[in-house]
């Protein structure tokens, strides 16, 4: 079944909490959330102090997308914050396989994200550890940008070398009712939605998704 994975960067800031809550009731599996440093992404956004702040408002995983570069240093900050899914990038960082194992020390689940030039095979060897690739279809760093069609393959050679691991693929960036179905065909069970969930009928928009990914 399709997990779908409101981005609360496109939400109302000034009110987050209620946000959250409203993303929740329309029918959001995950909360995904975009912390971005200004130095690893050309945008900034928000980190723990927020995360913490924000994590009474619903009972659904927190699926943090660290943006961040250095991601290690401060991976046990966003665990004590409140977050059940981190996910770092490949580019970020040198040690990839110890933000893996330092995440899952922490008890959480481990992400590894691909930007879209990085090619599958950074993630090879930490396959055994992770449980989750996220794979960019857009460049990181804004809501609201259109889908790069070339990691619709990428997805599809991810899900090969994956074989029979239980690990979630997770496709960000440009998600919405006209992309979806190429997304999910390609081998991707879990998706952001950012633009294509915040604005208007949340439930409705998350509807749609549903709708348009069969
Ligand atoms: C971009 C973020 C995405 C973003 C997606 O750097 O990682 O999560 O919010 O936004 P949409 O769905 O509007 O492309
Ligand atoms: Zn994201």
């Amino acid at each position: 079944m399709l997990k779908i994975a409101p981005s609360i960067l496109s939400a109302d800031f000034a009110k987050l909490g209620e946000e959250i809550t409203a993303v929740d009731k329309a029918g959001a599996d995950w909360i995904h959330i975009d912390v971005m440093d200004g130095h690893f992404v050309p945008n900034l956004t928000f980190g723990p102090c927020v995360i913490k702040a924000i994590r009474s408002y619903t009972d659904k995983p927190f699926d943090v997308h660290l943006m961040i570069d250095p991601a290690q240093a401060y991976l046990e900050e966003y665990a004590k914050a409140g977050a059940d899914i981190i996910t770092v990038h490949a580019e970020a960082d040198k040690h990839l396989h110890r933000s893996v194992q330092c995440i899952k020390d922490l008890g959480k689940k481990a992400g590894v994200s691909l930007n879209p030039a990085t090619p599958v095979n950074t993630v090879k060897y930490v396959l055994d550890e992770i449980d989750m690739i996220l794979v960019m279809s857009v460049n990181p760093g804004f809501g609201g940008q259109k889908f790069i069609t070339s990691q619709l393959e990428k997805i599809k050679r991810l899900k090969d070398m994956i074989g029979d691991r239980d690990i979630d693929i997770q496709v960000d960036g440009g998600v919405n009712p006209a992309t979806i179905k190429s997304v999910v065909d390609a081998g991707a069970n879990v998706v952001v939605a950012g633009s294509a969930v915040f604005g208007g009928n949340y439930a409705e928009n998350i509807k749609a998704i549903h709708a348009a990914s069969k």
